[in-house]
């Protein structure tokens, strides 16, 4: 009875984890949205027996924090997560560049994009909700690669650089757990262009083909994938 923990859930890449993941009974799916209050009628239609939806806003420590929480009393004293997706992300003031970059907007894009998944991670850890070969995914970019923006027009450069910033906290949340989860897997992954709010209709991917790419690949995760930057296809990525 696998564990998926999903942040972000209520639209977008998120609920169709959730969509996909929901199709089986042995899947048990904390679903976790911004707010309770918004509209969760989507994340309802596709939600499971076994999909426990919980309120986690990503900017917002005390948030995560009583996520925390929540989660150990929704999954008992010995139940654990086996699949952390860090999904929920912002883009925001995009046509800013590097010259016109907004305080107000970066420090946003900052908070939900690398400090969320930095202390969603913390704080299940320290909830001791994290297994010991738990697979974590930090939803990032192509826009988070260095290497491909250098070859490319420049484009969303506060998200750019907060997705670049996620990348590093991979790289150093791979190596931290490794010593008190032995067989844990970080990965950043860029999940294509997809259709969704973010992503826009002129988007090349649907949601189901990214997701089920995604899945795949978080299936098939070894040891010595730790740390990587993998595209949705299971392709490494240049950093
Ligand atoms: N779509 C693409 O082409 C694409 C490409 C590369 C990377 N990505 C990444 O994929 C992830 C999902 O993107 P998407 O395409 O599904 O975007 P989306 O359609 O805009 O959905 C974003 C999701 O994140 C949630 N979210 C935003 N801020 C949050 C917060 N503070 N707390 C909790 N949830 C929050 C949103 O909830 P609300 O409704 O409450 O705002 C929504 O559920 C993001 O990390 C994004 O950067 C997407």
């Amino acid at each position: 009875m696998p564990v998926y923990c999903i942040t972000g859930t209520n639209r977008g890449l998120g609920l169709e984890f959730v969509r996909q993941l929901a199709q089986s009974g042995d899947n048990t799916i904390l679903a976790t949205t911004r707010s309770l209050e918004s509209d969760l009628g989507d994340l309802h239609a596709v939600a499971s027996a076994s999909t426990h939806i919980l309120e986690c806003d990503t900017g917002d420590l005390k948030s995560i924090h009583a996520f925390a929480k929540e989660a150990r009393k929704v999954l008992g004293p010995d139940t654990r997560i086996d699949f952390l997706l860090n999904s929920a992300g912002v883009n925001l003031a995009s046509w800013q560049s590097s010259l016109t970059l907004g305080p107000d907007d970066l420090a946003a894009q900052i908070s939900v994009n690398v400090l969320g998944p930095a202390k969603t991670v913390e704080f299940l850890l320290e909830a001791g909700l994290l297994s010991e070969s738990v697979r974590i995914l930090n939803m990032s970019s192509g826009l988070g690669s260095l290497q491909r923006s250098l070859a490319a027009p420049r484009k969303c450069a506060g998200y750019s650089i907060s997705k670049a910033a996620l990348n590093m906290l991979t790289v150093h949340q791979s190596g931290d757990l490794r010593a008190k989860l032995p067989h844990v897997v970080v990965i950043a992954l860029d999940p294509g262009w997809v259709k969704t709010r973010m992503g826009g209709d002129g988007a090349v991917l649907e949601p189901h083909e990214s997701i089920s790419g995604i899945l795949k690949v978080l299936g098939g995760l070894k040891d010595e994938d730790n740390g990587k930057f993998l595209h949705h296809s299971g392709e490494e990525i240049p950093w």
